[in-house]
């Protein structure tokens, strides 16, 4: 569909449907290119909505016969779905059509891979099953028949009977159509049980192809230990017999929280010390909980409609990052959820694509599962939780699932349950969900007598295309320090609600030195110019960790942007600073490996940006080399002690302890083979045991240029092991060298092994390409052609995979007029394409025109 045909859909159209619907049989018989699925649906006039045309969403569907009551009807069918004339009262609707999974390379609806049957339904996928009102506020008991010869048949529910060819599964719990799933293949399970508290016992069940099931015990530890969480820290149990998990290898996302069937990217599922990093494993245990989670924040308590996504996904995000910081450790989680936030979440807001929480506006709703709603939404939650604190929290909590259980939510019952909770007016608050951009906080402060006086300030700058800004509820975590160290206001959460406001504190001996935002209290920039020997002082001295490390951040990052504009060598208490850090014994590993890492290249950019310079991503990446030689020289012999202290006694472990460790020891193996050329790199390759060791070694290789052996050595090893290639693929694409990354990536586009079609195999090469900033940018415009092209290539078979890594140019107009130019060129080569897809279209429009 062209851009300019496709439609907007506005959040002030919302009207409900106009029925009810009471039950749900859906039969399917699987064939790969002519699949029957007959629905029969009884429906009930819905009093509360207003008359009006029977209408089910339907497409790519073939249309076999459909009656009412038991009477053929003749519906009119147009490209999105079908009307009818229909009684008065209640009916019951019937219909058969055709679908060819086989054919089905957008991975949306029924579609097949590896042999194996899959459903993807979320947001709009239902409508290429069958006819449908594919809304989210329709929600309907489902009774599912599946006949087919594959040895695994499942749906959502309970399983109800099932003979040889044949299997029938009830879901019990009203759902939306797109929590529908069904499965059919040659799977095993690796099966484990749980007790809810309420002492009822669940089967659980991984399925996985059979050779993978010895890959399944993390996922299923980690799925076991989300219940149990679950249970005690939200008083969630859960509500049916069997909870089953499927691995898929091509998949859009990442999971997908259909009832009692979720359904995982392989990725996410599978691992063994040899195949998967110490990341892979932490990742898997964050997205089993997240999607076991949707299952009350999300499915029994469903949204309204796509607009309020947020109410799910960011109080879902929020669910998990919580679990992982209790299963792991509060202040390195805090850390990865911050830096993924700045590095995602920031740059979107604050480029084209910028839109609120809450959008108001869409033309395909798979454009906004973004960092905005995801993380954004997820913030907005942790703020909410301080101003009204744990207490209130709990007790808002309990009531929206209580009031809000079988009903599908909008985010004005999401804060109303706070409101009626707390007794707090939080119409204010609200701002964050409709607001866009990020908000700037700014301050000065004085001291006199014993009196220490700060005054704030909060910007929203107006991008032009959206109304100007009110002011926003800011939750300010402060402390204040003695210049001896100590702390003297132990951390205290200001609310800020005006554009500008002052706090004082009395009773100070010396004048304080504040640390603001503790914990990243909110989603805000700071603007703030300390000295460097402040920001090493907060370094050396804070009581907070996330202060901590932040110091240190703004620490390189300044020193970075020196270097950059004026070539200055690092400064001293820079790298003093990171020694004292590193010395310090009592600090986590998992700590001090984040403290080391420097800001991104794309972090450097938008900072040089800020300040009003155009960024030149290649001088950038020279002086983030150049940087970390200087840190490995001045720390060479601290680093060698770590590298031989840290190893990981006994067998592998993907717990955090030894995790944070291999972290640390791999952070120091970097820098070292900055300055002995990578010989160590190359031992510790040679000598890895596990993929963390592995993988960790082949990137200081590729990071300083080398490791061509052992990229070769990797392809021989693991050539057939499609998730590890995924890796050999990302690593040369990620870190190949600027002088001859275009080169390198076109080549791996090229090898027999870069299956395109398959989404992860295509992010690990065109996703990581255009994060190897230097690369992407290259001043011949070439990367970005490159991207284009299989940008272009990727639409016409799976337009959301496509769509989402168009954000690749999101950041164009940081760059200097050529990089402008070439990547406007690209962006108009991209809406020129003849079949552009809705999805493509709509991102391509917004970030020519935002
Ligand atoms: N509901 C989503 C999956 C989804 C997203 C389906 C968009 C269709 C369109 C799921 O709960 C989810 O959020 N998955 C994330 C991972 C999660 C840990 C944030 C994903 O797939 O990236
Ligand atoms: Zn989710």
């Amino acid at each position: 569909m062209s851009e300019s045909a496709a439609q907007t859909i506005l959040l002030s159209d919302y009207t409900p449907f106009g029925w009810r619907i009471e039950k749900v049989e859906l039969t399917f018989t699987l064939s790969p290119k002519a699949t029957r699925v007959t629905s029969r649906l009884r429906f009930v006039p819905n009093p509360d909505a207003p008359k009006q045309v029977f209408f089910l969403h339907g497409e790519q569907l073939s249309l076999i016969r459909a009656a009412i009551d038991g009477q053929t009807v003749s519906p009119e069918i147009t490209d999105t779905g079908l009307t009818c004339a229909v009684p008065d009262g209640p009916f019951t609707w019937e219909s058969e059509v055709e679908i060819a999974p086989a054919e089905n390379t957008a991975l949306e609806g029924l579609y097949m891979s590896n042999g194996m049957y899959c459903t993807q339904c979320e947001a709009e996928g239902f409508r290429k099953i069958t006819y449908y009102p594919d809304r989210p506020d329709v929600m309907a008991p489902f009774s599912v028949r599946v006949d087919s010869d594959l040895p695994v048949l499942l749906s959502n529910g309970n399983p109800a009977a099932n003979g040889a060819g044949w299997a029938e599964w009830h879901d019990p719990w009203p759902k939306p159509a797109y929590l529908f799933a069904l499965v059919a293949g040659d799977l095993v399970a690796k099966t484990g049980a749980f007790t809810t508290a309420s002492g009822k016992k669940v089967t659980l069940n991984i399925w996985v192809r059979p050779g993978d099931q010895d890959k399944c015990d993390y996922a299923l530890d980690a799925l076991e230990r989300s219940m149990k969480w679950d249970e005690d820290v939200y008083g969630r149990e859960y509500d049916l017999d069997v909870f089953n998990i499927v691995a898929v290898d091509d998949f859009n996302m990442g999971a997908m929280e259909n009832k009692g069937l979720n359904i995982f990217n392989s990725k996410y599922v599978l691992a063994s010390p040899e195949t998967a990093t110490d990341d892979d494993f932490a990742r898997i245990e964050a997205i089993i909980a997240h999607e076991y989670f949707h299952n009350w924040t999300g499915n029994r308590i469903t949204c309204r409609d796509w607009f309020q996504l947020c109410l799910k996904e960011g109080l879902t995000v929020f669910r998990d990052q919580q679990f992982s910081g209790d299963m792991r450790s509060h202040p390195v989680k805090r850390i990865e959820d911050v830096l993924m936030l700045r590095a995602r979440q920031f740059r979107e807001d604050n480029g084209p694509l910028a839109h609120p929480v809450r959008p108001e506006s869409y033309v395909e709703i798979n454009n906004f599962y973004t960092a905005t709603v995801y993380e954004k939404g997820a913030e907005v939650i942790g703020m909410l939780k301080r101003l009204v604190g744990d207490d209130g929290y709990a007790r808002a909590l309990d009531l929206y699932f209580q009031r809000h259980d079988g009903d599908a939510a909008t985010i004005e019952d999401w804060l109303k349950v706070f409101e009626d909770a707390t007794g707090r007016d939080l119409s204010q608050f609200k701002r964050w969900y409709a607001q866009p951009g990020t908000p700037r906080l700014s301050f000065t402060d004085n001291f006199n007598n014993g009196r220490y006086e700060i005054n704030f300030k909060q910007e929203n700058q107006n991008r032009k295309s959206f109304p100007t800004k009110q002011p926003q509820v800011i939750p300010i975590a402060l402390g204040l320090l003695n210049p001896n160290g100590d702390e003297v206001l132990p951390t205290t959460v200001l609310e800020m609600t005006e554009a500008t406001q002052s706090f004082a504190f009395d009773g100070l001996a010396a004048r304080p030195i504040p640390s603001i935002l503790r914990g990243f209290s909110a989603p805000v920039i700071l603007d703030h110019d300390a000295s460097a020997d402040q920001r090493a002082f907060l370094l050396a001295h804070d009581t907070d960790p996330f202060n901590r490390w932040e110091a240190g951040r703004a620490l390189s990052k300044d020193v970075l942007v020196r270097m950059v504009l004026r070539g200055e060598s690092p400064d001293p208490a820079y790298l003093e600073g990171l020694a004292e850090v590193l010395r310090d014994n009592a600090l986590d590993p998992a700590y001090r490996a984040l403290v080391l890492r420097l800001p991104s290249e794309d972090d450097i950019a938008q900072a040089l940006a800020d300040q009003g310079h155009v960024p030149d991503p290649l001088a950038i990446y020279r002086a983030a080399q150049t940087l970390r030689h200087a840190i490995a020289a001045h720390l060479k012999d601290r680093l060698e002690l770590l590298y031989a202290d840290l190893l990981c006694p006994g067998p592998y472990s993907p717990e955090a302890t030894d995790a944070g460790r291999r972290s640390l020891r791999l952070t120091a193996l970097g820098l070292l083979s900055r300055l002995d050329g990578g010989a160590r790199a190359a031992a510790h390759y040679a000598a890895a045991d596990n993929m963390t060791d592995q993988q960790g070694a082949l990137t200081a290789l590729l990071a300083i240029g080398a490791g061509d052996a052992q990229v070769a050595a990797f392809y021989d090893q693991w050539q057939d092991d499609r998730l590890v290639m995924d890796k050999w693929f990302m690593l040369q694409a990620g870190l190949t060298p600027p002088d001859r990354a275009v080169r390198t990536v076109t080549a791996l586009t090229q090898h027999p092994d870069f299956d395109w079609k398959n989404p992860n195999r295509f992010r690990s090469v065109i996703g990581a390409f255009s994060g190897n900033a230097a690369g992407f940018h290259d001043p011949s415009g070439a990367g970005y052609d490159l991207v284009a092209d299989w940008l272009m290539k990727m639409d016409a078979v799976n337009p959301q995979t496509a769509a989402r890594m168009s954000t690749a140019f999101e950041t164009w107009r940081r760059y200097d007029a050529d990089r402008q130019g070439q990547i406007c060129e690209a962006l108009d080569r991209i809406r020129a394409r003849p079949g552009l897809s809705r999805d493509m279209g709509e991102m391509v429009g917004r970030m020519r025109n935002g």
